[in-house]
């Protein structure tokens, strides 16, 4: 087993290069499956579930080369059955991306569904309307979702929730159908963008991804391609809160600005101090942060993948905040472990009252799932004394080197291994 140990107060300086988007990379590479030749993926983020997903197709049947750290090749003309089983998917929540796209590629997919994570029930009714609107039917059996067409003519589907999944699924699956799709009331984060820019990259007539109607003229095939991933919004966003939780001046590379505008607004309003340039931002904390109010929203809203790491901040800023989980029905998990540090919140329902204290103490505390781990280390960079974070297999799942990103702007950050009782340390 292993957890993070931290000893918060140091505050950052220096540079931190921003790995790929995480949600593009496990799009993107089940989207690989629906060409006819190699397809070059750059700038992929070195973390657990792109590894996993990568894994998950080379199991079924593709040839994954792996180049160097940030860029692999997948050839997926060895896949020949579409079913991708429990034993497989069992670990990789975005799995569900392999149901459109083995189904826009072979008509018929067979994917098991991991049931809901730690912050509620995930449903798929719209990804699955999705697919019946363009002509397959689906039915579960043995806990896999069968979905098969004997052929997928382009439909209008309006989405009754912006669901960044079901656009993506939908996306996937019309890519190669006889004519034209529309998918109205459909998420717009910068991830969705990418998907398309990958699909058309490969042959793919997808218009409008970013705003909320997306058109998709079929094509018959599509085929190989180079591309490159944009950089992570949450990632940057979580580097962002770090700075703000213990003060510094840090400049982030390899990030897209305008991707990380309501992230912005919000810490400015806090009083951090945030210069853009054309791919890299500067972030300055000096004074005690201010509190403010958060509503998470689909994008171009405040995100809810960032709603921990703020609300981690928020418990030390000057005043009462409240934030309002507006996307998820189960995100205040965290919460618990953020008042073991000495956090003054309580929760209702979708919202969270934060009266912020001067300062948060060390503590053991637990991941309790991907988002809330990363509060914790943004947390613990701020508060005093040690923290020990358990369950970092959650952390790892979407972050890239974070222990030796944060070392590098002057964290004191280690890994350790806990074996029978015995703390052995391993290098960062
Ligand atoms: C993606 C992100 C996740 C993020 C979420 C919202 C990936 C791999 N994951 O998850 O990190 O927190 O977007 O930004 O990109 N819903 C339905 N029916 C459906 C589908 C969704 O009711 O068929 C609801 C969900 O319960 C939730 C809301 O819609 O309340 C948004 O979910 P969705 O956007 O689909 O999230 P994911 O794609 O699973």
């Amino acid at each position: 087993m292993e957890k993070l140990v931290i000893n918060g107060g140091n505050r950052l300086h220096g540079e931190v290069k921003i790995s790929g988007a995480k949600n593009a990379a496990v799009a993107i590479i089940p989207a690989v499956i629906l060409s006819d030749g190699v397809c070059r993926i750059e700038n992929i983020p070195n973390i657990m579930d792109v590894i996993l997903m990568a894994k998950i197709l080379q199991e079924m049947g593709a040839s994954v080369k792996v180049v160097d750290k940030s860029v692999i090749e997948i050839d997926p003309r060895g896949i020949r059955i579409p079913v991708a089983t429990y034993e497989l998917v069992r670990h990789m929540r975005a799995s569900s991306y392999l149901m459109g796209a083995l189904l826009g590629n072979f008509l018929r997919a067979e994917v098991a569904l991991p049931g809901g994570c730690d912050f509620g029930v995930r449903p798929v009714d719209q990804h699955l309307k999705g697919f019946g609107i363009l002509g397959a039917k689906h039915s579960v059996e043995g806990g896999m979702i069968k979905i098969k067409a004997d052929k997928l003519v382009g439909g209008h589907i309006y989405l009754d929730v912006v669901s960044v999944g079901a656009t993506v699924n939908i996306m996937l699956a019309a890519v190669k159908a006889e004519g034209r799709t529309t998918i109205e009331n459909a998420a717009k984060e910068p991830h969705i963008v990418d998907l398309a820019n990958f699909l058309n990259s490969m042959g793919a007539d997808v218009r409008g991804a970013g705003t909320d109607v997306i058109k998709i003229n079929g094509v018959k095939s599509l085929r190989g391609t180079t591309y490159s991933i944009i950089p992570d919004q949450i990632e940057a966003g979580t580097y962002m809160t770090a700075v703000a939780s213990a003060g510094g001046d840090v400049t982030l590379k390899n990030v897209i600005p305008k991707h990380l505008e309501s992230i912005t607004a919000k810490l400015r309003e806090m009083g951090v101090v945030i210069e853009e340039y054309d791919d890299s931002i500067r972030v300055v904390r000096e004074d005690r942060l201010k509190r403010c109010n958060v509503k998470t929203m689909p994008h171009p809203g405040f995100p809810t993948d960032m709603q921990p790491q703020i609300a981690a901040i928020l418990t030390i800023a000057d005043g009462t905040s409240i934030v309002n989980e507006a996307v998820w029905d189960n995100r205040f998990r965290y919460v618990e472990e953020l008042r073991r540090m000495g956090a003054a919140i309580s929760v209702d329902g979708k919202l969270a009252v934060i009266e912020g204290v001067d300062q948060l103490e060390g503590a053991p505390v637990k991941a309790t799932d991907l988002r809330a781990g990363a509060a914790m280390v943004v947390a613990a960079l701020g508060a005093k004394g040690t923290t020990e974070i358990e369950d970092i297999q959650h952390i790892e799942r979407g972050y890239e080197d974070v222990v030796g990103k944060l070392t590098a702007i002057g964290a004191d950050i280690k890994k350790i291994e806990t074996a029978n009782d015995q703390t052995v340390q391993t290098a960062g």
